[in-house]
């Protein structure tokens, strides 16, 4: 499958543009603004044309032009394939989204259409600081391939009513039989799923943070909650065997894809211990990872939205980054200004964004 990418794209009451238009090359463009101009929020809006809902987590209530009664995003692809994607959203009726004139009945619909690897500067707080960040950094991409949200689901619901189960009391072990069966039924699946990732992308992630970084050295790890080696389900079993005492003390489920983490270590040390533009690095390798991973599975490169990826990047970081980021699909960077940007990344185009409107 060829690559395809946003040609066209219209903004009605979306954040601060009450209508705007703009016009994309397969290569991208780099988007520059003042603070508070709208840069961050175009990337946002095309996240939506992918996911069918913000990347920043904001409802859709949240990203309609003052709070008011709703937004439209359409878009126009072209490429190896040519279609629009269309996302309405109003209070009244909720959230409509058409690929050409075709209505879809659901997100997963949508998904696998036009796909985008993010990053922003608040990620990097949000999803290497805690555990429940690093779990998200695992299923952000996940969710988006085959299945993994049934699974996810599924598992959590068994789970709510185990942990309501566990809280109350003195629970049978018969009483907590159906619950344990859907747990380790579905969050097995879940496990897998996580290593195999893991696993494929180890290597990646150390090659990128290796080029980015000038020669650092970085070792990245699944560490599920119990040792997931061998037959998955049988480990997990065997782990819920023994956390009975645990589990009674604490009054939840102590062992589980809910309880995984992402070990991650920098030049020999903790991620805890990394530097701002140590962590930025990092997170980076992972975006490039997950972009090399969207191609491999279906032959086309997802767009990459890079939301400030420069600032606080040394010149040799930021050189060593503008040469992933060019001639691999489409790519949007964002910046102050088109001075901030390294050499390689000028060549893009420059689209000014201010008073929420496109600059002509
Ligand atoms: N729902 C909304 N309706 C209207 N305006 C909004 C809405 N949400 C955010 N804004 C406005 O959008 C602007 C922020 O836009 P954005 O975050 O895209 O800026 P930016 O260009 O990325 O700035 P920075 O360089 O500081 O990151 C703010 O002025 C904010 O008030
Ligand atoms: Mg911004």
């Amino acid at each position: 499958m060829g690559d395809v990418f946003l040609e066209a794209l219209e903004l009605v009451r979306f954040r601060n543009y009450s209508r705007a238009k703009f016009h994309f090359g397969p290569e991208g463009a780099t988007i520059v603004g003042r603070n508070g101009s709208g840069k961050s929020n175009l990337l946002e809006s095309i996240s939506f044309l992918a996911l069918g809902k913000s990347i920043r987590g904001a409802p859709d209530s949240e990203v309609a032009m003052d709070g008011g009664d709703g937004f439209g995003i359409y878009a126009k692809f072209g490429g190896e394939d040519e279609f629009r994607i269309s996302v309405v959203y109003s209070r009244g009726r909720g959230k409509r989204m058409n690929v050409d004139d075709h209505p879809l009945r659901r997100i997963s619909e949508l998904l696998g259409k036009f796909q985008v690897v993010s990053f922003s500067p608040e990620e990097v707080h949000l999803l290497l600081r805690s555990p429940a960040g690093r779990r998200r950094l695992l299923d952000m991409l996940l969710s988006q391939v085959g299945g993994y949200v049934w699974y996810w689901q599924r598992y959590r619901r068994a789970l709510l009513h185990r942990n309501r189960l566990l809280s109350e009391g003195k629970v049978s072990r018969r009483e907590l039989k159906p619950w344990d069966l859907q747990i380790v039924k579905f969050g097995s699946e879940i496990v897998r799923r996580r290593k195999e990732f893991v696993c494929w992308m180890e290597e990646k992630v150390k090659t990128f943070y290796e080029v980015l970084s000038g020669g650092e050295d970085l070792a990245v790890l699944y560490s599920p909650s119990f040792p997931a080696d061998g037959d998955i389900l049988e480990r997990f079993v065997e782990s819920l065997g023994e956390s009975t005492e645990q589990e009674r003390r604490l009054g939840c489920t102590v062992v589980g894809p809910h309880r995984d983490d992402l070990s991650v270590r920098i030049g020999g040390r903790d991620l805890r211990m990394a530097s701002q533009g140590q962590a930025k690095s990092f997170l980076l390798a992972w975006k490039l990872g997950e972009a090399l991973f969207f191609y491999e599975r279906s032959g086309r490169r997802p767009a990459l939205l890079m939301d400030e990826v420069f600032s606080d990047l040394d010149s040799e970081r930021s050189k060593a980054l503008a040469g992933f980021l060019i001639g691999k699909g489409q790519c949007f960077v964002t910046a102050i200004s088109e001075g901030e940007v390294p050499g390689p990344i000028r060549n893009l185009r420059v689209i000014e964004v201010g008073d929420g409107r496109c600059v002509p």
